[in-house]
């Protein structure tokens, strides 16, 4: 199915199941909680904020819906498709609901943000409703709604970061974790509802960011992801006396190279990056160091410069193609991935090929490829009619899908030979006698356990001797 080219980032399509484990006596707590997560991977760290809130209020997260007292789902709106799948969730819970008397079900998230008290109103099945400033009312919330009130905050704040909450890590695998770095977005693309539910952009403090990094490392993890819709525009204002030459800010590079400085066996990598703010200065802070990936997801959205204009992304297609050239001489070795909508307002044929003669160009890794899905409240469905036939979007579509296939298994193909270091993340998908980890270029490597003495979150060198469009299989080198 074409909908579920989707993977770790923006998969409304996969469920997330999340938990925290129990240490010890099952009735340390007073009640339980159950949360699912949909959409982007800020969701799935938001999730992780929601449970350190209510762990301290005596709440534990337990993996069985039907076990829970209180049921959150944290919510996508980003595609209608997105929002049908939480609905159809919710009517799941109803079942629960009715078996478990007193049981509470919440919306947290993006869709709680939009749809606000109608939730409340136009599904009799939910209780509560948080949009993503208001988690640290949780709990009161939650103490309104046993009283029988409705409960809802969807207020927005212009300076939220959850900056001091250390985040229960939910369903990790002890190697790899998010940090939240920066909440909201201030681009306005034209199709996208995110400035609408996550409110303006606003950058987390650089000290705690750097302690909940090193705090990681310190408890065994190899691996931080920095993540923000924006992350090339963090941006914190210096003291003067801190300021480097005629910079009174505290930069995405400098915050990147104090995270590489923890320790060279931590990696170090970040999502998503605003083609038209990425800088050299973060290019090069990549490349001075071995442990900051050699990965940058550039969403390019559309390869016409017409449409580019549209969407309101700010460049144009030469401009876009100026920032990979400069990627690649900069950082050779460099994995580069992409966004991409097909059919977006009045694009025609010429457009399409315009998107797929970029990514030629790009010779993406990766990318994760949607149709157009109008948004309510977005600036394009204000503006233009969402005039592209469906049968049109959905062929235009099934052509970048098998574009980006031919494009990821040439990209895999030319690593065959190569040998690279990779981070361990655990038993491969099929079986337990092989390993999967990542490179640096964020490609899947699968190999052969052997005899060798190795565990998760270890390194070890694979030299790559086949390929699928979307693995790499290797062997390991002593
Ligand atoms: N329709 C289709 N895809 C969208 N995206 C964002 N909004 C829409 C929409 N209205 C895609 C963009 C973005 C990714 C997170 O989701 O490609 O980069
Ligand atoms: Fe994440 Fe955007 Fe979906 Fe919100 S709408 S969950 S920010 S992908």
């Amino acid at each position: 199915m074409i909908d579920l080219m989707t993977d770790r980032t923006h998969d409304e399509a996969k469920q997330g199941e999340a938990y925290a484990p129990f240490n010890g006596d099952p009735n340390q707590y007073r009640k339980r909680f159950y949360i699912e997560s949909y959409g982007c991977q800020m969701n799935f760290s938001d999730s992780e904020i929601v449970a350190s809130i209510l762990n301290k209020e005596g709440f534990g997260a337990t993996r069985h819906a039907e076990e829970a007292d209180l049921i959150f789902i944290n919510t996508c709106s980003i595609r209608e498709k997105a929002e049908q799948t939480v609905r159809k969730r919710l009517t799941e819970f109803r079942k629960l609901k009715e078996e478990k008397k007193g049981m509470l079900v919440g919306v947290l998230g993006c869709m709680a943000e939009r749809l606000k008290s109608k939730f409340l109103e136009e599904e009799k099945l939910v209780d509560i409703v948080v949009g993503p400033d208001a988690y640290r009312s949780l709990p009161t919330l939650v103490d309104e709604a046993e009283g029988g009130q409705k409960a809802v905050n969807v207020l927005l704040s212009r300076d939220e970061t959850y900056a001091d909450i250390s985040p229960v890590r939910l369903d990790s695998n002890g190697v790899s974790a998010f940090v939240s770095i920066m909440r909201g977005c201030n681009n306005m693309c034209s199709f996208c509802v995110v400035p609408f539910t996550r409110g303006r952009e606003r950058s987390r403090d650089a000290e705690s960011i750097i302690n909940e990094c090193k705090d990681l490392f310190e408890r065994g993890y190899s691996e931080v992801t920095l993540l923000g819709q924006n992350v090339d525009s963090y941006s914190l204002p210096l003291p003067p006396s801190q300021g480097r030459g005629t910079e009174q800010f505290f930069t995405f590079a400098m915050l990147l190279e104090k995270i590489a400085q923890i320790a060279p066996e931590l990696r170090v990598r970040f999502s998503t990056s605003h083609p038209k703010d990425i800088t050299d200065d973060v290019l090069h802070t990549m490349a001075k160091y071995e442990n900051i990936c050699k990965y940058i997801h550039l969403p390019v959205q559309s390869g016409s410069t017409k449409i580019l204009q549209l969407m309101n992304r700010t460049y144009t297609r030469e401009w876009y193609m100026a920032k990979v050239d400069r990627i690649r001489k900069i950082m050779p070795d460099c994995g580069i991935s992409s966004d991409i909508i097909a059919g977006f307002c009045t694009e025609d044929e010429q457009d399409h090929q315009d998107t797929l003669s970029i990514m030629e160009y790009s010779r993406y890794d990766m990318s994760y490829m949607f149709v157009y899905s109008e948004r309510p409240g977005t600036l394009a469905e204000r503006r233009f009619k969402d005039d592209v036939p469906e049968e049109v979007k959905k062929r235009r579509l099934v052509e970048i899908v098998e574009l980006q296939n031919r494009l990821s298994l040439e990209s895999n193909r030319k690593d065959i030979g190569k040998t690279f270091k990779i981070l361990i993340e655990g038993d491969s998908k099929r079986s337990d006698k092989d390993w999967m980890g990542r490179n640096s270029q964020n490609k899947v490597v699968v190999f052969a356990k052997e005899d060798y003495q190795l565990k998760k979150g270890d390194y070890v060198n694979v030299k790559v001797e086949d390929c699928t469009q979307a693995t790499l299989l290797g062997k390991i080198i002593n």
